[in-house]
Protein backbone atom coordinates (compact mmCIF):
# COMPACT_ATOMS: atom_id res chain seq x y z
CA UNK A 1 0.00 0.00 0.00
CA UNK A 2 1.40 3.36 -1.11
CA UNK A 3 0.44 5.56 2.15
CA UNK A 4 1.37 8.79 -0.60
CA UNK A 5 3.62 10.54 2.47
CA UNK A 6 5.45 11.60 -0.45
CA UNK A 7 4.86 15.56 -0.28
CA UNK A 8 4.54 15.17 3.21
CA UNK A 9 6.25 16.95 5.89
CA UNK A 10 6.56 15.01 10.04
CA UNK A 11 7.87 16.65 13.05
CA UNK A 12 8.28 13.62 15.34
CA UNK A 13 9.11 14.21 19.44
CA UNK A 14 11.29 12.23 22.15
CA UNK A 15 13.19 10.84 18.43
CA UNK A 16 16.51 10.10 19.19
CA UNK A 17 15.72 6.59 20.61
CA UNK A 18 13.09 4.45 21.20
CA UNK A 19 9.15 4.45 19.78
CA UNK A 20 9.85 8.24 18.48
CA UNK A 21 13.37 7.00 16.54
CA UNK A 22 10.98 3.78 14.97
CA UNK A 23 7.94 6.31 13.51
CA UNK A 24 10.91 8.69 12.36
CA UNK A 25 12.22 5.81 10.55
CA UNK A 26 8.80 4.40 9.14
CA UNK A 27 7.27 7.98 7.98
CA UNK A 28 11.33 8.73 6.53
CA UNK A 29 10.73 5.01 4.82
CA UNK A 30 7.62 5.98 3.14
CA UNK A 31 9.06 8.97 1.46
CA UNK A 32 7.75 11.59 3.87
CA UNK A 33 10.77 14.19 5.09
CA UNK A 34 11.01 14.55 8.44
CA UNK A 35 12.14 17.00 11.51
CA UNK A 36 12.84 15.08 14.70
CA UNK A 37 13.17 16.65 18.58
CA UNK A 38 14.45 15.11 21.84
CA UNK A 39 16.98 16.74 24.09
CA UNK A 40 20.01 15.67 23.47
CA UNK A 41 21.38 17.16 20.63
CA UNK A 42 24.57 14.67 19.97
CA UNK A 43 22.17 11.87 20.03
CA UNK A 44 19.69 13.23 17.71
CA UNK A 45 22.36 14.15 15.29
CA UNK A 46 23.19 10.46 15.11
CA UNK A 47 19.65 9.42 14.91
CA UNK A 48 19.36 11.76 12.26
CA UNK A 49 22.14 10.62 10.16
CA UNK A 50 21.18 7.09 10.96
CA UNK A 51 17.61 7.23 9.50
CA UNK A 52 18.97 9.58 6.23
CA UNK A 53 21.35 6.68 5.45
CA UNK A 54 18.49 3.90 5.87
CA UNK A 55 16.12 5.62 3.72
CA UNK A 56 17.76 7.68 1.79
CA UNK A 57 15.41 10.64 2.66
CA UNK A 58 16.05 14.37 4.33
CA UNK A 59 16.17 14.42 8.41
CA UNK A 60 16.49 17.39 10.50
CA UNK A 61 17.41 17.22 14.19
CA UNK A 62 16.12 20.09 16.27
CA UNK A 63 17.32 19.53 19.97
CA UNK A 64 13.66 20.26 22.46
CA UNK A 65 12.96 19.70 26.26
CA UNK A 66 9.24 19.40 25.32
CA UNK A 67 8.33 20.11 29.05
CA UNK A 68 9.24 24.26 27.88
CA UNK A 69 7.38 26.08 26.59
CA UNK A 70 10.02 28.68 25.01
CA UNK A 71 11.89 25.78 23.71
CA UNK A 72 8.54 24.37 21.79
CA UNK A 73 8.17 27.91 20.83
CA UNK A 74 11.43 27.94 19.02
CA UNK A 75 11.33 24.40 18.00
CA UNK A 76 7.84 24.49 16.27
CA UNK A 77 9.38 28.37 14.15
CA UNK A 78 12.37 26.38 12.94
CA UNK A 79 10.65 23.53 11.89
CA UNK A 80 7.59 25.38 10.09
CA UNK A 81 10.60 26.87 8.24
CA UNK A 82 12.67 23.77 7.32
CA UNK A 83 10.23 22.69 4.53
CA UNK A 84 7.70 25.75 5.01
CA UNK A 85 4.77 23.16 5.92
CA UNK A 86 3.86 20.68 8.66
CA UNK A 87 1.78 17.86 7.61
CA UNK A 88 2.15 15.51 10.56
CA UNK A 89 2.49 15.82 14.10
CA UNK A 90 3.92 13.09 16.73
CA UNK A 91 3.45 14.27 20.03
CA UNK A 92 5.68 12.29 22.30
CA UNK A 93 8.12 12.69 25.32
CA UNK A 94 9.77 10.63 28.16
CA UNK A 95 7.60 8.91 30.58
CA UNK A 96 6.99 9.80 34.13
CA UNK A 97 8.46 7.36 36.76
CA UNK A 98 6.27 4.54 37.96
CA UNK A 99 4.99 4.57 41.69
CA UNK A 100 2.02 4.46 44.38
CA UNK A 101 0.15 7.53 44.27
CA UNK A 102 1.42 8.34 48.15
CA UNK A 103 5.22 8.44 47.08
CA UNK A 104 4.34 11.46 44.68
CA UNK A 105 4.69 15.14 45.55
CA UNK A 106 3.80 18.24 44.17
CA UNK A 107 6.56 18.70 41.98
CA UNK A 108 6.39 15.38 40.61
CA UNK A 109 2.75 16.13 39.59
CA UNK A 110 4.09 19.52 38.26
CA UNK A 111 6.58 17.56 35.81
CA UNK A 112 4.72 14.96 34.35
CA UNK A 113 2.29 17.78 34.01
CA UNK A 114 4.33 19.43 31.93
CA UNK A 115 5.68 16.52 29.76
CA UNK A 116 2.86 14.62 29.21
CA UNK A 117 -0.11 16.33 29.35
CA UNK A 118 0.97 20.82 28.38
CA UNK A 119 3.38 19.52 26.17
CA UNK A 120 0.84 18.15 23.63
CA UNK A 121 -1.42 21.10 24.13
CA UNK A 122 1.41 23.52 23.57
CA UNK A 123 2.81 21.42 20.47
CA UNK A 124 -0.86 21.03 18.57
CA UNK A 125 -1.27 24.41 19.77
CA UNK A 126 1.73 25.91 17.87
CA UNK A 127 1.89 23.53 14.56
CA UNK A 128 -2.33 23.42 14.03
CA UNK A 129 -2.30 26.78 11.99
CA UNK A 130 0.41 25.72 9.46
CA UNK A 131 -2.14 22.57 9.05
CA UNK A 132 -4.80 24.75 8.79
CA UNK A 133 -2.84 26.97 5.82
CA UNK A 134 -2.62 23.91 4.22
CA UNK A 135 -6.07 22.46 4.90
CA UNK A 136 -5.32 19.21 5.96
CA UNK A 137 -3.04 17.42 8.82
CA UNK A 138 -2.57 14.57 11.25
CA UNK A 139 -1.79 14.95 15.17
CA UNK A 140 -0.79 11.86 16.61
CA UNK A 141 -0.42 11.28 20.37
CA UNK A 142 1.89 8.77 22.32
CA UNK A 143 -0.05 7.81 24.94
CA UNK A 144 -0.13 4.15 27.13
CA UNK A 145 -2.49 1.09 27.38
CA UNK A 146 -3.26 2.51 30.78
CA UNK A 147 -5.69 4.37 29.39
CA UNK A 148 -7.98 1.19 28.33
CA UNK A 149 -7.35 -1.18 31.61
CA UNK A 150 -5.91 -0.67 35.15
CA UNK A 151 -1.97 -0.94 35.29
CA UNK A 152 -0.09 -0.79 38.59
CA UNK A 153 1.77 1.79 39.81
CA UNK A 154 1.29 4.63 36.30
CA UNK A 155 -1.02 7.11 38.53
CA UNK A 156 1.01 9.43 37.03
CA UNK A 157 0.88 8.44 33.01
CA UNK A 158 -2.29 7.12 33.40
CA UNK A 159 -4.02 10.95 34.43
CA UNK A 160 -1.93 12.51 31.89
CA UNK A 161 -2.88 10.73 28.99
CA UNK A 162 -6.35 10.13 30.14
CA UNK A 163 -5.84 13.98 29.38
CA UNK A 164 -4.48 13.26 26.02
CA UNK A 165 -7.70 11.33 25.27
CA UNK A 166 -9.78 13.55 26.19
CA UNK A 167 -7.84 16.33 24.71
CA UNK A 168 -7.91 14.60 21.19
CA UNK A 169 -11.57 13.87 21.23
CA UNK A 170 -12.33 17.66 21.72
CA UNK A 171 -9.80 18.24 19.24
CA UNK A 172 -10.91 16.12 16.42
CA UNK A 173 -14.37 18.05 16.67
CA UNK A 174 -12.99 20.99 16.44
CA UNK A 175 -10.39 20.86 13.35
CA UNK A 176 -12.81 18.32 11.65
CA UNK A 177 -13.50 20.97 9.35
CA UNK A 178 -9.62 21.30 8.33
CA UNK A 179 -9.34 17.89 7.72
CA UNK A 180 -7.35 17.51 10.63
CA UNK A 181 -7.29 14.14 12.11
CA UNK A 182 -6.07 13.49 15.63
CA UNK A 183 -5.90 9.83 17.20
CA UNK A 184 -3.90 8.43 20.05
CA UNK A 185 -1.74 5.51 19.99
CA UNK A 186 -1.44 3.24 23.13
CA UNK A 187 1.46 0.98 23.20
CA UNK A 188 1.72 -2.19 25.17
CA UNK A 189 5.17 -3.33 26.01
CA UNK A 190 7.36 -2.60 23.37
CA UNK A 191 10.95 -3.19 23.61
CA UNK A 192 12.81 0.41 24.04
CA UNK A 193 15.29 1.42 26.59
CA UNK A 194 12.24 2.69 28.81
CA UNK A 195 11.27 -0.91 29.36
CA UNK A 196 14.74 -2.18 29.07
CA UNK A 197 15.54 -0.05 32.50
CA UNK A 198 13.03 -1.74 34.43
CA UNK A 199 13.61 -5.51 33.88
CA UNK A 200 15.43 -7.08 37.38
CA UNK A 201 18.69 -7.00 37.67
CA UNK A 202 19.30 -10.02 39.13
CA UNK A 203 17.82 -12.08 35.97
CA UNK A 204 19.35 -12.75 32.94
CA UNK A 205 17.23 -9.99 30.63
CA UNK A 206 16.47 -12.40 28.13
CA UNK A 207 15.08 -14.75 30.42
CA UNK A 208 13.40 -11.41 32.27
CA UNK A 209 11.48 -10.30 28.51
CA UNK A 210 10.21 -13.77 28.36
CA UNK A 211 8.82 -13.71 31.98
CA UNK A 212 7.16 -10.13 31.16
CA UNK A 213 5.98 -11.88 27.83
CA UNK A 214 3.73 -14.53 29.51
CA UNK A 215 0.90 -12.59 29.89
CA UNK A 216 0.39 -11.21 26.76
CA UNK A 217 -1.79 -13.41 24.15
CA UNK A 218 0.93 -13.15 21.45
CA UNK A 219 3.64 -14.18 23.46
CA UNK A 220 5.92 -12.02 23.55
CA UNK A 221 7.12 -8.58 24.01
CA UNK A 222 5.98 -5.80 20.90
CA UNK A 223 8.85 -4.30 18.54
CA UNK A 224 8.88 -0.13 18.11
CA UNK A 225 8.37 -0.60 14.03
CA UNK A 226 4.96 -2.43 15.20
CA UNK A 227 3.71 0.43 16.70
CA UNK A 228 5.65 2.71 14.38
CA UNK A 229 3.23 0.91 11.15
CA UNK A 230 0.18 1.81 12.86
CA UNK A 231 0.97 5.42 12.92
CA UNK A 232 2.26 5.78 9.69
CA UNK A 233 -0.84 4.31 8.50
CA UNK A 234 -2.70 7.26 10.64
CA UNK A 235 -0.34 9.66 9.25
CA UNK A 236 -1.57 8.67 5.64
CA UNK A 237 -3.74 9.45 3.32
CA UNK A 238 -5.86 6.23 3.07
CA UNK A 239 -6.51 7.12 7.08
CA UNK A 240 -8.35 10.32 6.38
CA UNK A 241 -11.67 8.80 7.85
CA UNK A 242 -10.08 7.88 11.14
CA UNK A 243 -10.01 10.66 14.00
CA UNK A 244 -10.83 10.93 18.23
CA UNK A 245 -9.66 7.67 18.45
CA UNK A 246 -7.14 5.81 21.01
CA UNK A 247 -5.48 2.48 19.22
CA UNK A 248 -3.69 -0.26 21.32
CA UNK A 249 -0.75 -1.92 19.96
CA UNK A 250 -0.36 -4.39 22.84
CA UNK A 251 -0.33 -7.85 21.80
CA UNK A 252 -3.94 -8.19 23.25
CA UNK A 253 -2.33 -7.41 26.57
CA UNK A 254 -5.29 -5.63 27.60
CA UNK A 255 -8.06 -7.05 29.65
CA UNK A 256 -10.61 -4.38 28.30
CA UNK A 257 -13.22 -4.78 26.30
CA UNK A 258 -13.08 -1.10 24.65
N1 LIG B 1 7.91 1.37 25.36
C1 LIG B 1 6.76 1.03 25.90
O1 LIG B 1 6.45 -0.16 26.07
C2 LIG B 1 5.80 2.09 26.35
C3 LIG B 1 4.57 1.69 26.91
C4 LIG B 1 3.66 2.65 27.30
C5 LIG B 1 3.94 4.00 27.13
N2 LIG B 1 5.16 4.35 26.61
C6 LIG B 1 5.44 5.78 26.49
O2 LIG B 1 5.94 6.11 25.21
C7 LIG B 1 6.84 7.22 25.30
C8 LIG B 1 8.16 6.86 24.61
O3 LIG B 1 8.72 5.76 25.29
P1 LIG B 1 10.01 4.94 24.78
O4 LIG B 1 9.79 3.55 25.25
O5 LIG B 1 10.27 5.23 23.35
O6 LIG B 1 11.15 5.62 25.70
P2 LIG B 1 12.75 5.69 25.47
O7 LIG B 1 13.24 4.56 24.66
O8 LIG B 1 13.29 5.90 26.85
O9 LIG B 1 12.95 7.03 24.61
C9 LIG B 1 12.56 8.26 25.13
C10 LIG B 1 12.84 9.37 24.13
O10 LIG B 1 12.26 10.56 24.65
C11 LIG B 1 13.21 11.63 24.63
N3 LIG B 1 12.85 12.56 25.71
C12 LIG B 1 12.78 12.29 27.03
N4 LIG B 1 12.42 13.39 27.70
C13 LIG B 1 12.26 14.38 26.78
C14 LIG B 1 11.92 15.76 26.86
N5 LIG B 1 11.68 16.36 28.04
N6 LIG B 1 11.84 16.47 25.71
C15 LIG B 1 12.11 15.88 24.52
N7 LIG B 1 12.43 14.59 24.38
C16 LIG B 1 12.51 13.85 25.51
C17 LIG B 1 14.56 10.90 24.82
O11 LIG B 1 15.66 11.67 24.37
P3 LIG B 1 16.43 12.73 25.34
O12 LIG B 1 16.59 12.04 26.67
O13 LIG B 1 17.70 13.05 24.64
O14 LIG B 1 15.53 13.94 25.43
C18 LIG B 1 14.32 9.69 23.92
O15 LIG B 1 14.54 10.03 22.57
C19 LIG B 1 7.00 7.50 26.81
O16 LIG B 1 6.15 8.57 27.18
C20 LIG B 1 6.55 6.22 27.46
O17 LIG B 1 6.06 6.39 28.77
C21 LIG B 1 6.08 3.44 26.22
Amino acid sequence: MDLKLNNKVAVVLAASKGLGKAVATALSAEGARVIIGSRDEAELNKTAAEIKQITGNEVIAIPVDVSKAEEIEAFVNKAANAFGRIDILLNNAGGPPFDKFENFDDEQWQKAFDLNLLSVARLSRLVLPHMQKTGSGRIINIVSVSVKAVLGGSVLSTTMRMGVVGMAKLMADEFGPYNITINNVAPGLILTDRIKHTLPKDVDPEQAIKDRAKSIPLGRIGKPEELAALVAFLASEQAAYITGTTIQVDGGASRSIY
